[in-house]
């Protein structure tokens, strides 16, 4: 059964989007928006409109017919096909130019979404199922909200429920060869016959957040699109999870579950609540 919603933070609840409509609460305005409001137009461009059939089945087998809460449900790419696939899903996205795209979309208006920002609203309710999928956890700005994610989610999760979080291994880390002191540094992320690809980063070796720049040199046009991260590895990852509560129960390389190795790029983590508790 779904239940509600309770701020624990600044923000404070302004209301769902139900299936119907939007929310009549104050519109938040919020650091994270930002960033969603920067890149609605090209996610989809950029990781695909919607998740694989690989992708969907781990998620529908976890799911196991429950109810669904999303972190960061962007334009839906996750969401959409769990909807469709019969599930009830709910997410939570601040962004309203996410949220646009979402609607835009078949089977857009079936999902339910929170614009609230998850590291400030606790949720009351239960939930078989909890996707921060794509960069989930590095694009909070500190250690604090990341492990606060960790037990919100454990409180909202029934026993047995499950977390999942899909991010890269690796990130544009410097490697102590930059100029200065040695935390700015310039990462080649692409290079095609028309365009150049950059992330210009500073990163704060002791905090692990970074403030980055992602640079598109086309056509004779620069794009610059700032990206506030916190760094975590999957091992600090295990770490709040326990802390929280909730234990791994699988890591894998990519959605065919193949196992995962030192050089592996991404890593998806499944947590579970103990179905004891
Ligand atoms: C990288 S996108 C991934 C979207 C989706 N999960 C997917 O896999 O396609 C992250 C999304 O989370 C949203 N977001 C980031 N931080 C958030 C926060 N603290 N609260 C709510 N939404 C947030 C962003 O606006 C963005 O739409």
């Amino acid at each position: 059964m779904i239940g509600g919603l309770s701020a624990n933070g600044p923000s404070g609840p302004g209301g769902p989007h139900g299936p119907n409509g939007r929310g009549s609460g104050a519109k938040p305005s919020h650091a994270y928006a930002a960033w969603g409001d920067y890149w609605a137009g090209v996610l989809d461009d950029w990781i695909g409109g919607e998740i694989d059939a690989d992708c969907l089945a781990v998620l529908c087998d976890l799911a196991d017919g429950g109810d669904v809460l999303e972190l960061g449900i962007g334009t839906g790419r996750v969401a959409i096909p769990l909807a469709r696939s019969g599930l009830t899903v709910h997410g939570f996205e601040l962004s309203d130019a996410m949220i646009e795209k979402l609607r835009e979309k078949p089977y857009g208006d079936k999902i339910t979404v929170f614009q609230e920002n998850y590291v400030d609203v606790a949720v009351e309710g239960t939930y078989r199922l909890v996707p921060w999928i794509d960069w989930g956890p590095v694009l909070l700005h500190s250690q604090e909200e990341q492990l606060t994610c960790f037990r919100n989610v454990a409180k909202c999760l029934e026993p047995g429920g499950h977390f999942v979080i899909e991010m890269p291994t690796r990130l544009p880390l410097p490697d102590g060869r930059g100029n200065g002191d040695g935390n700015e540094h310039l990462v080649v992320e692409s290079i095609n016959p028309s365009s150049v690809g950059l992330w210009a980063v500073d990163y704060n070796p002791v905090d692990q957040t970074m403030f980055t720049q992602q640079v598109l040199l086309e056509d004779g046009s620069v794009t610059v699109k700032p990206v506030r991260m916190r760094y975590a590895s999957a091992s600090e990852l295990d770490l709040m999870a326990r802390m929280a509560g909730l234990e791994l129960c699988h890591r894998w390389a990519d959605w065919r579950r193949s196992p995962i190795s030192s050089s592996s790029p991404a890593h998806i983590s499944v947590y579970r609540k103990p179905p004891s508790s």
